[in-house]
């Protein structure tokens, strides 16, 4: 197993060019599938959950080729139309296949991709769009078999959520039904804008993305595209959380500050100094950070759940007492105990977590259980006088490209070490202090 070593205390300052976002990067993959062509796009992370969604393409015949970020699809030899249990479950969000299956082959034959460490994530929303578009959907036995024998049709559809995937496999579908769709209530994240701008760009005609109705216009096909991802606005915020806890400065690259504004307003109050100018930011944080009043995580354009746990180890450190309220996900606080290892003063009350700020953290040996808690494990560790161990850091590599390299190159004493057996051996160079 891997794991991540950090000795707590070094002040960070640097700057980074920000990785292309997991989250817009994924759906677009997938959507490749309805263009039955050839598409290539840029700015791709190198992440786990991509290799994921890649595995998925080459199974339903595509070609695929990933040269350094970016990444070549030729789904024009695309023949399977289902997605077996084992890909399925190697990453949550494969479920976003089903919309390009449908748009492209009007059929397909998918596991339910069940729940994660953050929560049971139904698809109710997802199969509700399909139905609407003239999808017959039988669920038996943890499986999906969905056909479209009449063709799609376009539908309005009102979502009780702003679902992101459900919006996500809604517009994609939608693209070649005959007729129009509405989608109401639709998710206005910028990763929606971002596979909208690449469906536009292969031929289907979509308006008001990142508004709260959508319209598509179907059109007979869409062709291949070249794309450019936009940057990670969750990655772009853990690394301003990494400078922010340790006291220190970081300019960003290559960014969307706007993708940033919910987060950035709450870095402020924390009393961070920050200056935006075209696609860079700079941060420059105060000795130690003030508390937040509260932040409850929101569908975009509010505090972004996915930023949750980064907040919450910053307000780890922080001067006075902050108040997080969870609302996306039910079950989005498996960090809590890994930060109060640190030595953190958490108390969690159903969605609510109240963080009274320490002086200071001790190291400790942690595991990360998601993604992002695990990144904010390692914000805490940062902070955190002495070692701090971070174990399971696969959930880690799930989002972040390049983590130690990147935290390295902004003064970082961290590095990954592979246990096998009890010897250690360390990979990548290590940081001479
Ligand atoms: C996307 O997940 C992101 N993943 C998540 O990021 C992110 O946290 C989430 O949106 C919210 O912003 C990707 O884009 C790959 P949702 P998704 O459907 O689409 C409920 C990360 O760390 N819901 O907007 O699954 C659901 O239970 C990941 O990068 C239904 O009730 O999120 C949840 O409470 C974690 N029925 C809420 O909506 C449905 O059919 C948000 O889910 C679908 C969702």
């Amino acid at each position: 197993m891997e794991r991540i070593v950090i000795e707590g205390g070094n002040r960070l300052e640097g700057e980074l060019t920000v990785q292309g976002s997991k989250n817009s990067a994924l759906p677009i993959i997938a959507a490749t599938v309805a263009t039955q062509s050839l598409c290539v796009i840029h700015n791709c992370p190198n992440l786990t959950d991509i290799k994921a969604a890649l595995k998925i393409l080459k199974y339903l015949g595509c070609s695929v080729e990933m040269s350094g970020n970016t990444l070549t699809v030729d789904s024009s030899t695309l023949d399977r139309y289902d997605v077996p249990e084992n890909l399925m479950h190697e990453m949550r969000s494969s479920i976003v296949f089903l919309g390009p299956l449908i748009s492209r082959a009007g059929k397909a034959f998918l596991s339910t991709p069940g729940g994660c460490e953050i929560g049971i994530r139904p698809i109710n929303l997802h199969i509700y769009g399909m139905e609407k578009l003239g999808v017959k959907v039988s669920e038996e036995g943890g499986k999906l078999a969905c056909r479209c024998e009449k063709g799609l049709k376009g539908a309005d559809i009102s979502l009780s959520f702003p679902s992101v995937g459900a919006t996500e496999n809604i517009i994609i579908a939608a693209c070649t039904a005959v007729g129009e769709t509405t989608i109401m209530n639709a998710a206005r994240e910028p990763e929606i804008v971002d596979l909208v701008r690449f469906l536009n760009s292969c031929g289907a005609r979509i308006e008001g993305a990142g508004e709260g109705t959508i319209v598509i216009h179907g059109v007979k096909k869409l062709h291949g595209a070249e794309h450019t991802v936009i940057p990670d606005r969750i990655v772009a915020s853990t690394y301003m959380a990494a400078a922010a806890v340790t006291g220190g400065a970081v300019e960003l690259k290559k960014i969307m500050p706007v993708h940033l504004s919910p987060v950035i307003s709450n870095f402020e109050q924390a009393g961070c100094k920050i200056r935006m100018s075209g696609d860079e930011l700079i941060m420059v944080a105060p000795k130690r950070l003030e508390n937040f009043n509260l932040i409850r995580t929101m569908p975009y354009p509010g505090f972004p759940t996915d930023t949750q746990a980064i907040a919450m180890a910053m307000a780890c450190v922080a001067n006075g007492t902050s108040v997080i309220i969870e609302t996306i996900f039910e079950c989005r606080y498996k960090h809590v105990p890994e930060l109060s290892r640190l030595g953190a003063n958490i108390n969690v009350e159903g969605r609510m977590a109240v963080i009274v700020g320490v002086n200071k953290l001790i190291g400790a040996q942690v595991a990360a259980s998601d993604l992002r808690g695990g990144a904010a494990l390692a914000v805490a560790g940062l902070a955190a006088e002495g070692k701090t161990i971070i174990s399971q850091v696969k959930h880690i590599d799930r989002g972040c490209e390049a983590f130690e390299e990147n935290l390295r190159a902004l003064g970082a004493n961290i590095r990954r070490e592979i246990d096998e057996k009890g010897s250690k051996k360390t990979i990548g160079k290590k940081h001479s202090l």
